[in-house]
């Protein structure tokens, strides 16, 4: 890690999470002790090779001010959007004035609590020296269907399947001009489906399968059981 071009994180965690079923956004669900954000914004910390991490917090959300993290030095605070990539976008725009188009910026989801500083490390010094950038991402172990209606019309070839995780790493510039394009695209759902239709093609970094998204109510306790591990090891 002795480059020298600056590189920012980008927190996505403005959004509500349904799927949990909670009284609350999944990011403030408590987990070993602490809520998930803060899992995921000191995990990000420990790397040491931000300048800043932009959080983009809901406008409704009580839970941010009340976390010590809130005013930490190095994270700034930024409105959340209607989708994920307005969030993105405006914890960019946040960082506009301090951010030169080269650097580099890793968007990493609030609710990936367990991702490590080796997984952060390795994207970064695979993808430094790369023009457009990539994404950690793992291959797809299950068959995968395409379905319609309820009935299978097809299988894809899970040669070429991956699926796409965070952090995704890519120059400030492109980044936000590919989500300034795609602002209102359901199809985004990732940045790097943004680049995509810039027509650029973002590098695969293979990552930790323990870099779990939470989503569903069981994910907690797998979640628990990862950072457990991690910790021992
Ligand atoms: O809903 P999903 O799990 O795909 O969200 C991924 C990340 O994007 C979460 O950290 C969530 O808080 C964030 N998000 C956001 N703004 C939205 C929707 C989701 O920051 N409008």
């Amino acid at each position: 890690m002795t480059q020298s071009t600056t590189c920012w994180a980008v927190v996505p965690a403005a959004g509500a999470g349904k799927r949990m079923n909670a009284d609350r956004p999944k990011q403030y669900l408590e987990l070993a002790g602490k809520t998930v954000i803060e899992h995921t914004l000191s995990h990000l910390l420990q790397a040491n090779v931000f300048a800043a991490i932009s959080v983009a917090i809901s406008a409704e959300d009580g839970y941010w001010p009340e976390l010590e993290l809130s005013t930490h030095s190095n994270i700034i605070t930024a409105a959340g959007g209607k989708e994920r990539a307005d969030s993105v976008l405006s914890a960019l725009t946040a960082i506009r004035a301090k951010a030169s188009d080269d650097d580099w910026v890793l968007v990493h989801d609030a609710a990936r609590p367990c991702i490590t500083s080796a997984d952060i490390h390795q994207l970064i010094d695979t993808l430094y020296q790369d023009k457009v950038g990539g994404i950690l991402a793992l291959p797809s172990h299950d068959t995968l269907k395409n379905v319609q209606g309820g009935a299978i019309v097809g299988t894809l070839d899970r040669n070429h399947i991956w699926r796409a995780l965070t952090p995704q790493m890519f120059r400030y510039g492109l980044l936000k001009a590919a989500l300034e394009a795609a602002v209102g695209n359901p199809a985004v759902t990732d940045e790097a489906s943004a680049m995509e239709l810039q027509g650029l093609q973002p590098k695969i970094v293979e990552g930790r399968p323990d870099n779990i998204k939470i989503t569903r109510p069981e994910d907690l306790a797998l979640a628990q059981f990862y950072l457990e591990q991690q910790n021992n090891g």
